[in-house]
């Protein structure tokens, strides 16, 4: 094409990156990689090895160690053995090593980001501008705060050893996301790379080398799912860290259950790309560009639902047409491409697949028309019209470069259909009014919601997901709480519980009917004293074990009419933090004025001594709480682009509680009131001991314009009671106080929804000492953060 052509036809040259660095990088390895461990180079336990391929050719790159659970095991010693040592260095010192990994990366940024390309397809463009500075900027940033984390968190520990596994959508920036903070907070690791993945990490490997990491601090034993697998499993881990699918988070929230593993997930999404008609149209579609299209849409954050004002879909598909035309779709070393290659064969048809199943549920499917490239692995974008907010490809993950539109009429329908998923990954609202813009973004339930802009990352704003997009954050003040754990707490002595087991119903009523009985309570459902489902009560003893009354015997039913009751409820959560303050204040008040009767009753089951203590803890601690409703702020980041990202505590919604049994009233009121403080909504289940302080509990709050059903009470047995709280659907959180065996079994069963389960590990905690019992530890597991971007500027 000669000049005079090309400048009518403003057509792209072809601009190709030189892979000859990483491809002598690669013929220096002889395109073989052992595994990292202990610092040094090892071969594979059992000699076996697999292909990582170029995806956008279909050229083998280099074999690669398959890592064994012997393998694993050799790592997680080397890492044990490098932990007294690397926690205990200086920050100072931890801060150096980190910074030296960032300028490393810097140092060796194109040769990263060319052998990123290589190995999964994705543009240059964004592997050399997104994802090898934002690796450097999470070590710097977190160099950071490995030098100041004694000031800032004097009561925390390391967790210890820990185990990560990262996927391939972004290879090095998950390893970032996972061993910077890891590092900074004084753990040292285990990093199983995608199978699909591996050679960043490889190389990163080099790096820590290069920076003189003592070794085992760092090891990176690759393989596929086994090895992660090994790694989830293996006794000496004391948490995991996952980014991957919804399905495999399930799998490893199963398999950690019964350990006291810590667990953070970073899962799926379907996030929502809401369009109002008052949207600069323009901009809105270049966001969608970068929403949809980055990465080819293997991106748990892309906004793969675009929600559209009905008054604006018809110009607005135009657009989104039009642009989508001028995308340019092939080899990703090309500087000059836009959709680079899809990771593997099997995700291809994955998305091929999934495709073909929208369009026989009835969407229309658009793609441009474009030529892919001869070879390699390319699937152009899509665009998918008319799909029903109930279609396959409006629910699941189709993790390519699909868009699934739909049209909504009002702001209120927006926020339905946005929220109408298990997912709550991200979001992306688009709007000129700052008011609408806003008020949505405060009602969708999602970690991330960009305003006006889409896929913004960056180190100081934690990323994660609400529901079944897992749990945790990475990134930001937030994302360091993830590798550390309370000084006092793995110390803390075993929880010994003395087994209260259900007796046989019938034998209850016989003793009901004694006649010494003088005190019977309710359960408390939407604000109201209910008579339990099963019509039956259990007997509450004294200390010196004669009868001292009767509690209902709560079953699945009423669990589930608790749980109806706290939804309803919810509204607590919106009303403002001075209202839940005064609330609180108000019970505490209502408590006090009770404080001798209530002694008397809680003193014939643990004595006048902790009697007295509990209550008066007790209203020390509502007054905490109230304190803190007001007081427990987020933050406002300043990220490194024109935005400002708005960090909100949010609650986390409705709460199941599983109060301790040794000390009923402060106790229950050291779970409940942080909960209530944030703005949950809860249904607890008091104290198997003395369950007939729910009596004493409920007139409290009924005399203190608690709203009916922002906290429900169900007695019982918690064997029979847990499994229902644990596996109920609209539960979003349940805290467990309890023995190992009530803890796991908790863990176990909440991997329906994924949800947040919170747990003394089967440790005692010391409800009468504030400094343990009382607090941010409390009210961060309270609340989860929502980071709202809006950009300034024109
Ligand atoms: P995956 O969840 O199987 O893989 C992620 C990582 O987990 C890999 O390192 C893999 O080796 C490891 N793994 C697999 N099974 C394991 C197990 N039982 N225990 C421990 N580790 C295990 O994801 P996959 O198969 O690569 O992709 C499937 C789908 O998952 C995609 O189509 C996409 O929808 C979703 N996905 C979501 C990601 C996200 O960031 N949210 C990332 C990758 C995939």
């Amino acid at each position: 094409m000669s000049i005079a052509e090309k400048f009518v036809s403003m057509e792209y040259g072809p601009a190709p990156e030189d892979p000859k660095e990483a491809i002598s990088w690669l013929e220096r390895q002889h395109r073989r990689f052992d595994l990292f461990i202990g610092g040094v180079w090892k071969a594979p336990e059992r000699g076996e090895y697999f292909d990582t391929f170029d995806p956008s050719n279909g050229e083998k790159l280099a074999d690669v160690a398959q890592g064994s659970a012997g393998d694993i095991d050799a790592a997680v010693k080397a890492a044990r053995a490098a932990s007294d040592k690397w926690r205990s260095l200086t920050p100072h010192a931890r801060a150096r090593y980190l910074y030296a990994l960032a300028r490393l990366v810097q140092k060796h940024s194109r040769l990263l980001a060319v052998l990123e390309t290589m190995d999964n397809g994705k543009p240059i463009r964004e592997s050399r501008d997104i994802d090898i500075p934002l690796v450097a900027r999470h070590f710097y940033y977190h160099a950071g705060w490995a030098q100041i984390l004694p000031q800032e968190f004097p009561e925390h520990e390391p967790c210890g050893v820990v185990g990560q596994i990262i996927p391939w959508n972004f290879p090095l920036l998950m390893l970032a996301w996972k061993i910077a903070p890891a590092l900074a907070t004084g753990n040292t690791v285990v990093l199983k790379p995608a199978e699909f993945t591996p050679l960043t990490a490889l190389l990163f490997a080099e790096l820590c080398q290069e920076a003189g990491l003592p070794a085992g601090v760092v090891n990176i034993v690759t393989g596929d799912g086994s090895t992660g697998e090994a790694l989830v499993k293996h006794p000496d881990i004391d948490k995991i860290a996952f980014t991957g699918s919804t399905e495999v988070g399930r799998a490893i929230r199963g398999a950690t259950a019964a350990s006291h593993k810590r667990l953070s997930l970073e899962l799926g999404g379907k996030s929502p790309f809401i369009i109002f008609e008052d949207a600069d149209l323009d901009s809105a579609v270049e966001g969608l560009v970068d929403g949809i299209w980055f990465n080819q849409g293997q991106v748990c954050c892309a906004g793969s639902r675009l929600l559209m004002q009905e008054s604006i879909a018809e110009p607005l598909i135009s657009k989104i047409r039009d642009r989508m035309s001028t995308l340019r779709i092939g080899a990703p070393l090309d500087k000059a491409i836009d959709i680079g290659a899809i990771v593997a064969r099997v995700q291809l048809d994955r998305i091929q697949h999934m495709v073909e199943q929208g369009v026989a549920e009835g969407a229309s499917c658009w793609q441009p028309n474009v030529a892919l490239p001869a070879r390699g692995l390319y699937f152009p974008p899509t665009l998918l019209s008319n799909v029903h907010p109930t279609s396959i490809v409006a629910q699941q993950e189709i993790f390519g470069p699909v868009l699934a539109a739909m049209t909504f009429r009002t702001p209120r329908e927006a926020v339905e259909l946005a929220n109408n998923t298990v997912y709550g990954l991200a979001s992306c609202v688009w709007s000129e009014n700052v008011n609408v813009a806003l008020h949505v973004a405060a009602q969708l339930k999602a970690g991330v919601v960009w305003v006006n802009c889409t896929n913004l990352f960056d180190a100081a704003c934690g990323f994660g997901g609400y529901r079944e997009s897992g749990y945790g954050r990475e990134g930001g003040r937030e994302g360091l709480l993830e590798y550390m754990e309370p000084k006092w707490l793995k110390h803390a002595p075993k929880l010994l519980v003395a087994k209260t087991e259900a007796v046989d119903e019938s034998e209850h009523l016989a003793e009901a009917r004694t006649p010494s009985v003088d005190r019977t309570v309710k359960l408390y459902i939407g604000g109201k004293q209910a008579r339990p489902d099963s019509g039956y009560s259990f007997p509450v003893r004294a200390a010196d074990g004669s009868l001292l009354g009767e509690a209902p015997l709560g079953n699945r039913k009423d669990i589930r009419n608790a749980v109806e009751a706290a939804r309803k409820a919810e509204g607590w959560g919106k009303t403002t933090a001075h209202n839940r303050a005064q609330v609180l204040y108000y019970c505490a008040e209502n408590l006090s004025l009770r404080r001798s009767e209530t002694i008397h009753r809680l003193a014939a089951v643990v004595g006048e001594e902790q009697a007295t203590r509990e209550i008066d803890l007790g209203i020390e601690r509502i007054f905490s709480y109230a304190a803190w409703a007001d007081k427990f702020d987020g933050a406002v980041h300043n990220p490194p682009f024109r935005n400002i990202a708005i960090a909100m505590n949010e609650p986390i919604g409705t709460v199941g509680v599983i109060c301790p049994s040794e000390v009923p009233l402060l106790g229950f009121l050291s779970l409940v009131m942080p909960l209530l403080a944030m703005g949950n909504a809860v249904v607890a289940v008091p104290s198997e001991k003395y369950p007939l302080i729910t009596g004493d509990i409920y007139q409290i709050f009924d005399t203190s314009d608690l709203p009916g059903g922002a906290v429900n009470i169900v007695t019982g047995y918690v064997s029979q009671l847990l499994k229902t709280l644990a596996e109920h659907d609209d539960i979003d959180g349940i805290w467990v106080y309890g023995d190992d065996a009530t803890v796991a079994s908790a863990k176990a069963m909440s991997i329906g929804n994924l949800k947040q389960v919170w747990t003394n590990e089967g440790k005692t905690i010391d409800w009468f000492n504030p400094k343990v019992a009382e607090g941010r530890w409390f009210l961060e597991h309270a609340t989860q953060v929502k980071n709202i971007w809006v950009p300034y500027g024109e």
